[in-house]
């Protein structure tokens, strides 16, 4: 499941060791087309979906410079002061590694073309838009033969996981690196507990324990659509508080920690009952919340061994909060997130206590690799500069799924399991690939403002009434 120059590496000398690097290097000269960076060397991006995440995601794409020339050349949104404003950021922080006329800033919902058309085979596209959109422009960036960065979470549903995952596969066809922003697996922090783990530190893993229990996280809670801009528009601009646009709160929030619990298990929970409710009905001044997330989740995964996950997550003001994750075995227990989403250092201890008097180990990383963002895009322009493989797609899809069914499962009110919720056959956001600034919003609210919400136990085989 890891996709770091460790495990590539092990991989070799696994295949030195069985004698089949033989057979592999005769292939090497036939088995996929080279797609590389320009002849000049110098790495073009293009940055898609232009909020805070994407510029976040610029920033780091050029500070990999050190690896050789990089450069931001068109940028696209469906806001122009949102694509507006991160290009005055980046063009002040990276000015000289910033080249984006007018002409090469697109907005729209085909804005996504016309900023891979500036690129060439083996630059970069980077995709950090809500993930509604994810497999749309996914489609064309293969089409370009461009290496990619998307975003966490990569679906919020059935359809499109399986639509990614086949993706993913055209995708490595064409030797295309492709790094998704679960950059958890990028933590050095991380990466040595899983090594740990391996190596039988705190035994069999039985339990494991996420949180993300805050106050009123994103754009998650919505007061009534105020008319403009387009509902379309606006719930994009909101897109925490509807499933279609991002998998709602429980995907958007949870996933770091889902994805990297899962990692230290070395596999996915096949099944997930959950519960969950919503308390905060008004905002503060009194208008009712519209949107279609609980601000209470707490959900039960179940491995195939029989090992459990729990991921809890609170969206409420004046709740005690705990913004961290852990696992327990047989011999021990770990901190695998110290805080946030993958803060170190992580630590394991003898027995189920983090008492310092019964550490073992805690991390200490070099300060140059302590940043997962940082370490994320060095190994994606790495591989690209030296072709590598590199595809953590199926990855995330399948990190998506597992939340998706943790969220679904408390939505019903149901079991629902890892195959189930790969092969659930609601799509929430049909016709995201001909979405234009008039169509109308693939959710509609009834006449007091409200949208569907979530019905456990009333409404069992899909997620709200639609
Ligand atoms: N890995 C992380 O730690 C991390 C942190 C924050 C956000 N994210 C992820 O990044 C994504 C974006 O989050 P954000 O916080 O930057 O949101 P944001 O709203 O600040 O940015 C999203 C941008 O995409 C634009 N956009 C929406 N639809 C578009 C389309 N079809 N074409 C072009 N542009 C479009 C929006 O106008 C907006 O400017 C989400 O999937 C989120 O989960 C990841």
């Amino acid at each position: 499941m890891n996709n770091t120059p460790d495990k590539l590496t092990t991989r070799r000398e696994f295949l030195k060791n069985t004698g089949r690097i033989a057979a592999t290097s005769a292939l090497a000269g036939v088995a996929l087309p080279h797609v590389h960076a320009a002849e000049n060397n110098t790495l073009q991006v293009a940055l898609i979906g232009c909020g805070g995440r994407g510029g976040g995601a610029a920033a780091n794409a050029l500070s990999t410079s050190k690896l050789g020339p990089i450069q931001l050349i068109a940028m696209a949104d469906v806001f122009d002061n949102k694509l507006n404003g991160a290009y005055n950021a980046l063009n002040r922080t990276h000015s000289s590694q910033v080249d984006v006329p007018p002409e090469r800033k697109f907005i729209g919902f085909d804005g996504y073309k016309k900023a891979m058309d500036c690129l060439k085979p083996g630059d970069i596209a980077i995709f950090t838009t809500p993930l509604a959109f994810r497999w749309v422009h996914f489609t064309y960036a293969i089409e370009k033969k461009l290496n990619v960065f998307m975003e966490k979470p990569l679906t919020a549903d059935g359809p499109t996981s399986r639509r990614m995952l086949g993706l993913a596969q055209q995708a490595s066809a064409k030797n295309l690196k492709v790094g998704v922003g679960l950059m958890s697996r990028h933590s050095r922090a991380l990466q040595e507990l899983h090594q740990r783990i391996q190596d039988g530190e705190i035994g069999d893993l039985m339990l494991l324990r996420g949180y993300r229990m805050q106050g009123l996280l994103g754009s998650a809670f919505s007061t009534k659509w105020p008319g403009t801009p387009s509902e379309l528009l606006w719930q994009i601009s909101r897109f925490h508080s509807f499933i279609w646009a991002s998998g709602g709160g429980y995907s958007d929030f949870n996933i770091h920690h889902i994805d990297h619990l899962c990692w230290m298990k070395n596999a996915w929970p096949v099944k997930a009952q959950g519960i969950g409710g919503r308390h905060n009905k008004l905002s503060s001044d009194g208008s009712p919340y519209v949107d279609q997330n609980f601000d209470s989740y707490s959900v039960e995964y179940t491995f195939a061994d029989g090992a459990k996950m729990y991921m809890d997550g609170r969206c409420m003001v004046g709740a005690h909060p705990i913004y961290s994750s852990y696992a327990h075995g047989s011999k021990g227990m770990a901190v695998v997130s110290h805080h946030s989403d993958c803060g170190e250092p992580s630590s394991t201890y003898k027995g189920q206590n983090p008492d310092r008097a019964n550490q073992l180990w805690v991390s200490q990383i070099a300060p140059d690799q302590r940043d997962p963002y940082t370490n994320e895009w060095n190994e994606l322009v790495g591989a690209i500069r030296n072709d590598r493989p590199y595809n953590e797609v199926k990855r995330g899809v399948e990190a998506s799924v597992t939340t998706s069914m943790g969220r679904m499962a408390a939505h019903t009110g149901q079991e629902i399991t890892f195959d189930q919720m790969l092969n659930h056959e609601h799509e929430y956001a049909p016709g995201a690939d001909k979405m234009t600034m008039d169509s109308p919003a693939p959710i509609h609210a009834d006449a007091n403002g409200k949208y569907p919400i979530p019905e456990p136990g009333v409404v069992k085989d899909r997620e709200y009434r639609a």
